[in-house]
């Protein structure tokens, strides 16, 4: 009979259908809650982790990337992909899993699922960064772009930032009501509008989470009052934003990590000498994030590595005791360390 994998060979794994039952016995908003404080407080110990651009591998239709970052104890990666055209063709336009090991040993710790994840992790990070950035006692917000990760934004602004009513607008009338659907119930007043500009109105905090393989203008400098917050998730490759550079010029705008956000972010638009601040100074209290309420503030969000951290050690952390992961025997180790090969031999059959 073939060894018997070791105890060490087995990496906890959590499966899309375990994540899923794991958010349903949590609860959706706990979770994004919690996601939002585990982000905050890696933010705020931000120089201490390894910190790279993404490596992206682009093609005509998509791109593909590895996010790596490590704290010293832990390191975690995450391979995610972006197909705009995907939906077309019944797919998702995002799909992600992540790994976590342990730096000391360099074994892994937990593989997961991250589609669902990143999401989650998205629209937690949006509404904290929000917390500090957007106008004081917001309520509505403008929602453009009702795809995958429309209603975890919605979701999250209401759990973190207290936001009662979404208008929703996307050019595909058909998403706008699979997200209005899919919204009532919750909690949070829902209006599908029929143009971006009717969206706005009202709204002191805008979303943009579009997709489009290229620089499309899914906002106007005429569309945006004084203090407003602009929330932009959907800008995040070269030549992929979502804003006019009027309306960059106009704002305070807040970033993740410059090296990459210069890349992928809507600021791919400026020349380099622009004013940014990252977001993680404001979250420490070294930069003021909001100044007063006629300043229009951005957060410039391409997503970072360290949130993708921060949601797996979470998860980590929210499955033990729980039946939400499965032991995968994913690692060689062999008794002997040095006899891989005798492994492999004796597990002939
Ligand atoms: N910043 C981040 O951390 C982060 C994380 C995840 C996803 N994203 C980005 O967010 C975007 C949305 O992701 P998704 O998974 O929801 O994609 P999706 O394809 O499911 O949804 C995108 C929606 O945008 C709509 N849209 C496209 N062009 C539009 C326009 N001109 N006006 C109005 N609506 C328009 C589409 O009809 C679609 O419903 C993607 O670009 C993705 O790369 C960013």
């Amino acid at each position: 009979m073939a060894p018997q994998p070791s105890e060490l060979a087995f990496v906890p794994f959590v499966s899309v259908e375990h994540m899923m039952g794991l958010v349903h016995h949590i609860g959706i908003e706990t979770v994004l809650r919690d996601l939002a404080t585990a982000i905050e407080a890696d933010f705020k110990r931000w120089e201490l982790f390894d910190k790279t651009p993404r490596v992206a591998s682009h093609s005509d239709v998509g791109v593909i990337e590895l996010m790596p970052t490590s704290d010293g104890e832990m390191y975690g990666f995450k391979y995610v992909n972006g197909h705009p055209k995907n939906t077309r063709d019944g797919l998702q336009t995002v799909t992600a899993f992540g790994l976590l090991a342990d730096v000391d040993t360099g074994y892994p710790k937990l593989l997961s699922e991250m589609t669902l994840l990143t999401a989650l992790r998205t629209a937690a990070t949006s509404a904290m960064a929000a917390r500090h950035l957007a106008p004081r006692g917001a309520k509505c917000m403008a929602m453009i772009g009702n795809g995958a990760q429309s209603e975890f934004q919605c979701l999250a602004f209401k759990a973190i930032c207290g936001i009662t009513e979404v208008r929703l607008y996307d050019n595909d009338p058909a998403a706008t009501a699979k997200c209005a659907r899919n919204l009532a119930g919750l909690g949070l007043k829902v209006v599908p509008c029929t143009s971006g500009e009717q969206a706005m109105e009202g709204a002191q905090i805008i979303t943009t989470c579009t997709a489009d393989k290229q620089n499309a203008t899914i906002l106007t400098d005429n569309m945006i009052g004084a203090g407003v917050h602009i929330n932009a998730i959907g800008g995040d490759c070269p030549g992929k934003t979502e804003l006019h550079r009027d309306i960059l010029l106009r704002a305070d705008i807040f970033v993740e990590y410059p090296p990459q956000t210069w890349i992928e972010g809507e600021i791919q638009q400026l020349d380099q000498t622009h004013p940014i601040t990252e977001l993680w100074q404001v979250i420490s209290g070294a930069t003021k994030g909001r100044r007063d309420d006629k300043q229009i503030t951005l957060f410039d969000s391409v997503g970072f590595a360290i949130e993708d951290f921060s949601a797996l050690r979470y998860i980590l952390g929210a499955i033990q005791g729980t039946g939400f992961y499965t032991q995968l025997d994913m690692l060689a180790d062999p008794d002997d360390p040095r006899d891989l090969f005798g492994m492999l031999q004796r597990s002939n059959p």
